[in-house]
């Protein structure tokens, strides 16, 4: 019988907390991690092995490996090549794009020489490049490919709002779309809180100091370099976020999550790849969400676009 499988593509502080997060879903009966360092992938293997007792599969086999054990995955998260340094600056995702191609372009070849079947979901930054990138140059189904996007803006987005009305952030139904990075916008005109909209929540709810949308556009986007400053990279927020959505492929969820993919048409974009709310299930993407945007938000995601654009070109895509 076929076992669930996961592949891991790159163990850094991303791939690792990948690997935590997975072992604890108690989906997976097989993970296998792959690195440049194999070292490295044999012993983040040995260290994951120590978490499976406490789980409720703890015969999951785990175990470094190279591409050819792509061929049965069923999901494979791809965290590899650089991460945004310690004192690196909010627009400073972009700049990862010189190395993070050729990086994104051998993985790609490497798991496309052994599989076209399954959902590949992709963290490394500029993230939605790499998407493009994936997705446009090595005849993969588009469909099978997506990034975990803005879901980490979204769940950021989701907490500050929460806070401010203090309310649990899984009762404030909002998400930001666009880019993973400094131009991603959140959708204020559908954020509500269990149907209760923005221009209702004054009703239900008293601030202590009147709601500043500019500000918290600005915190959301900000908050990872926050992160990054005091503890020297971020993981934990992405690897939950890519777990969550590997769940959503193997239980066949169809959860609606933003998540970057190559957009067709939709607000009449196409040849770049960016966050929308997507249906996702067993067979990845399984429908683009062209959600309805007041002309201010229309205006944004032209802008997101063009900057996507922009790190796609200097990185040669
Ligand atoms: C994050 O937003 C830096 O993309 C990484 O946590």
């Amino acid at each position: 019988m076929k076992n669930n499988k996961l592949v891991i593509v790159g163990v850094g502080h991303v791939g690792s907390q990948v690997l935590t997060d997975a072992l604890a879903l108690n989906l997976f009966a097989e993970i296998a991690v792959i690195d440049q360092d194999r070292e490295k992938a044999e012993g983040e293997a040995l260290d994951g092995s120590h978490i499976t007792p406490f789980t409720y599969c703890p015969n999951t086999e785990l175990y470094a490996a190279d591409y050819d054990t792509c061929k049965d995955a069923d999901v494979i998260i791809v965290a590899a090549g650089p991460s945004v340094q310690k004192d690196a600056q909010f627009q400073d995702r972009g700049t990862l794009i010189g190395k993070n191609v050729s990086v994104i372009r051998e993985v790609m070849a490497g798991i496309s020489n052994y599989t076209k079947d399954a959902i590949i979901i992709f963290i490394t930054n500029p993230l939605d490049s790499m998407v493009y990138l994936a997705g446009n140059f090595f005849d993969y189904p588009k469909n099978r490919i997506f990034g975990t996007g803005t879901c980490l803006d979204s769940a950021r987005f989701r907490k500050i709002v929460a806070n401010k009305y203090g309310v649990d952030p899984k009762s404030v139904h909002g998400y930001m779309l666009g880019e993973h990075g400094s131009t991603a916008f959140p959708v204020w005109s559908l954020l509500n809180i269990e149907g209760i909209g923005i221009n209702r929540l004054d009703d239900y709810f008293s601030l202590d100091t009147p709601l500043d949308k500019e500000q918290i556009a600005q915190n959301v986007v900000e908050t990872g370099f926050d992160i990054l400053h005091l503890k020297g990279w971020t993981n934990s927020g992405v690897a939950m976020a890519a777990c969550t959505l590997a769940k959503a492929v193997m239980l066949d969820e169809h959860s609606i999550f933003p998540v970057s993919t190559t957009l067709n048409g939709e607000y009449g974009l196409s040849e770049v790849a960016l966050s929308l709310p997507c249906v996702i299930g067993r067979q990845g993407v399984e429908k683009r969400l062209a959600v309805p945007l007041d002309e201010d938000e229309l205006g944004k995601l032209r802008a997101t676009a063009d900057s996507i654009r922009g790190t796609m070109k200097i990185g040669g895509l």
